[in-house]
């Protein structure tokens, strides 16, 4: 009897001890991560810094279409607490060391009713922020299960000012607006128009990665990690409560997301920091991806390259063989060539010998293949094939001529959106492209999606581009995505995958209102977070009327910023985007893009502030030389360096490429000056940057020879 009711009281004793708040610290101690249920058993959660709220107590569920959700009437089943403290070399990154210490509290919820369904709350909390993630395990009352949407809060403690892009379905190509939370509006353009298939999806919705900085100067930043076989989230905001709900990406027929246990969602992330430059310096986002699903990565390698490609941008060359546009008038036997096609035989080994002379690694071209006559805005299925070349590009004449140079070209495929076309012809153009000396492919998805009614950020299309990186590392060839859904450190898992666009990319000065200046300082702490941006920075030739008389546009840079970019904006795949002629009017600058690293052995964030400025050093991986870019964004000022990255006892010369004093990104962009000055570690260097300005250096000990 005695021992019944000692039991009984046990019993009591735990379920009153998991009625109650859970809660873990950082390993700083600094971080602390709350989880209870609510009297209707709610899953809920709550996140402080230093005893202060950065979250308070936010829901957390899932709903489901034809069964009950997983949202309320749990109960805690199990709880469990590790501390993981691990660090990893990534293939290639901004640093060859990351560290990945967590501690992580594991919460099994069971609801009564529907007949004991199980579903584990996983939190990871660093010195630097939370990720959580939902797991459905193996259970007899759960098989397959349609997600209707996911109800994730993040509850902020005020009307934080907020960079964001307008929530949208098919597209991140916006313009970055800053403004505090109650004056989002996601529906007020964003310079929006130039933008081919985008659904934005009301006032009050933005993108992640959403950056935040609070009245007290703390830094926020809501994104996701590991996205796989699930939609993209957007961000609903209360305008009055400063409530974040999650909004996923529909399908055609208005589901969120087709699940079978067991599955685990994305990780939801927030980043914290007191200081800008931590935020930029967080690898939170890359820790929760799985590791390298690739053995052996001895062929992929960080990448500069050229290309035809901004001639067809700036109207100088078009992508299509006769000029014509339109199919109905070009037959492939009998077309005759406008003259202004840009992927000629002739025009490519003019970009390969300069390629080859000035030691870049590829030359992307763009317009080779059949296709682009039948194409734009037609939204018709089967336009490209991936393997038939235009009469004037010789395939294997310019594989025997690129291989005789050391230069790889670069593929390109422009599946116009079709994607059950391209998933058609994936197989034949991955071979087509080893066949014929390809190892790298550059994707684009420009359009409206086919299958018709499935956006670029669901599920489906998410599916698809998990499924090219998979691909092509099978193949061993190396990707780069434009027009994906945004990245969420997938690179860890497919370093293959060297960049992504899915941003408002340099492309957009050429044709349209293009990037203000303050839109570099802005990506670093948003769209970069999720992974490398292949932006194709280095315009020379700035003011585009050269090209055309009549041509307004601009890049709203100084050419000393758009050196700077090389090191500012990380990617392990960073394009010379300009014209051969451009960058031979100004060897002495091009000489910085020539130097430039790809791969880091270290970062240091000197100093930053989003959507004003920031400045950056990195060593290059396995060399002693290193490389800073400062820049700012629509006011001049002056960027503040200390030198003390450098080994210590030693003589530097650092090469300083910066504005000169009367240049201004639109009055004069081309003013820049070149100086060398003998550096220590204990130098620190006061650069004067023009408005929309910037400056890069090249630092190397003072004995080494330079290069040529
Ligand atoms: C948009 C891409 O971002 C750009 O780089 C490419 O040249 C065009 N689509 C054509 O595919
Ligand atoms: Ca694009």
């Amino acid at each position: 009897m005695l021992k019944h009711i000692s039991g009984i009281i046990a019993l009591l004793l735990c379920s009153i001890s998991l009625l109650q708040a859970q809660s873990i610290q950082s390993p700083n101690g600094k971080l602390r991560l709350q989880f209870s249920l609510s009297n209707t058993g709610e899953p809920q959660y709550q996140l402080d810094l230093n005893q202060k709220n950065i979250l308070k107590t936010s829901k957390l569920g899932i709903q489901c279409k034809d069964e009950a959700s997983f949202d309320k009437g749990f109960s805690v089943l199990k709880v469990d607490s590790t501390t993981f403290d691990q660090t990893w070399a990534p293939v290639w990154g901004e640093s060859n060391r990351i560290r990945n210490h967590y501690r992580e509290l594991r919460i099994t919820l069971e609801q009564k009713t529907p007949a004991n369904r199980q579903m584990v709350l996983c939190f990871r909390l660093f010195n630097d922020g939370l990720g959580f993630r939902y797991e459905f395990p193996a259970q007899a009352s759960l098989n397959y299960f349609i997600v209707s949407d996911e109800k994730t809060e993040f509850q902020l403690s005020g009307d934080h000012k907020a960079f964001w892009i307008p929530g949208d379905y098919d597209t991140n190509e916006y313009q970055y607006n800053t403004s505090a939370l109650s004056k989002v509006n996601g529906m007020a353009g964003g310079a929006a128009n130039e933008i081919h298939a985008r659904t934005p999806i009301g006032v009050n919705f933005v993108q992640t990665p959403l950056m935040m900085k609070t009245a007290d100067g703390l830094y926020l930043n809501i994104h996701e990690a590991a996205l796989v076989n699930y939609p993209a989230m957007n961000l609903e905001i209360d305008q009055k409560t400063f409530k974040l709900s999650s909004h996923l990406v529909p399908d055609a027929v208005g589901n969120k997301a087709y699940l079978q246990a067991p599955f685990n969602t994305p990780w939801r992330t927030i980043i914290v920091a007191e200081k800008a430059t931590d935020i930029l310096a967080s690898r939170l986002i890359l820790n929760l991806n799985e590791p390298s699903k690739i053995t052996n990565t001895s062929w992929i390698k960080p990448t500069k390259y050229v290309g035809v490609w901004w001639e067809m941008h700036v109207g100088k060359s078009t992508w299509d063989y006769a000029g014509t546009q339109s199919a109905s008038t070009w037959d492939l036997k009998t077309a005759t060539p406008s003259g202004r096609h840009g992927a000629t035989t002739q025009r490519v080994k003019t970009y390969i010998d300069f390629a080859a002379k000035h030691g870049f690694d590829g030359v992307l071209v763009e317009g080779w293949n059949t296709g682009w006559e039948d194409w734009f805005g037609k939204w018709k299925e089967d336009v490209f094939d991936f393997i038939t070349p235009y009469p004037d590009y010789n395939v294997k004449e310019l594989r025997d001529y690129a291989k005789r140079k050391g230069v790889k070209i670069i593929m390109h495929h422009e599946t116009s959106g079709s994607v059950t076309n391209y998933e058609r012809w994936m197989d034949k153009a991955y071979d087509f492209m080893k066949a014929n000396g390809y190892d790298a492919v550059k994707t684009g998805y420009v359009g409206k999606i086919i299958p018709r009614g499935e956006h670029h950020d669901g599920q489906w299309m998410v599916n698809h581009y998990n499924r090219v990186a998979a691909k092509t590392a099978a193949k061993q060839i190396m990707l780069d995505a434009h027009e994906p859904v945004r990245p969420t450190g997938l690179h860890r898992t497919y370093p293959n995958w060297l960049a992504c666009e899915a941003t408002r990319g340099n492309e957009f000065n050429a044709w349209s209102v293009g990037n203000p200046p303050e839109h570099e300082t802005i990506l670093p702490f948003t769209r970069s977070l999720g992974g490398p941006i292949d932006y194709t920075p280095g315009i020379f030739q700035i003011k585009l009327n050269v090209f055309d008389p009549n041509k307004k546009e601009q890049v709203h840079t100084t050419l000393a910023k758009q050196l700077a970019l090389y090191v500012t904006l990380y990617s392990p795949l960073q394009m010379a985007a300009d014209l051969p002629e451009s960058y031979d009017k100004h060897l002495d600058a091009f000489q910085f893009i020539k130097d430039v690293a790809v791969d880091w052995d270290e970062s240091h964030y000197l100093e930053a502030e989003p959507g004003d400025y920031l400045s950056i050093a990195r060593k290059a991986k396995g060399r002693n030389m290193w490389f800073v870019g400062a820049i700012t964004d629509e006011n001049a000022r002056t960027a503040t360096l200390p030198l003390d990255f450098l080994p210590d006892n030693a003589n530097y010369i650092a090469e300083i490429y910066a504005d000169a004093p009367d240049a201004h990104w639109e009055k004069n962009p081309t003013a820049y000056k070149i100086s060398r000055e003998r550096v220590t570690n204990k130098s620190v260097l006061k650069l004067a940057l023009a408005a929309g300005g910037g400056a890069a250096i090249c630092i190397r000990p003072e004995t080494s020879t330079k290069k040529k």
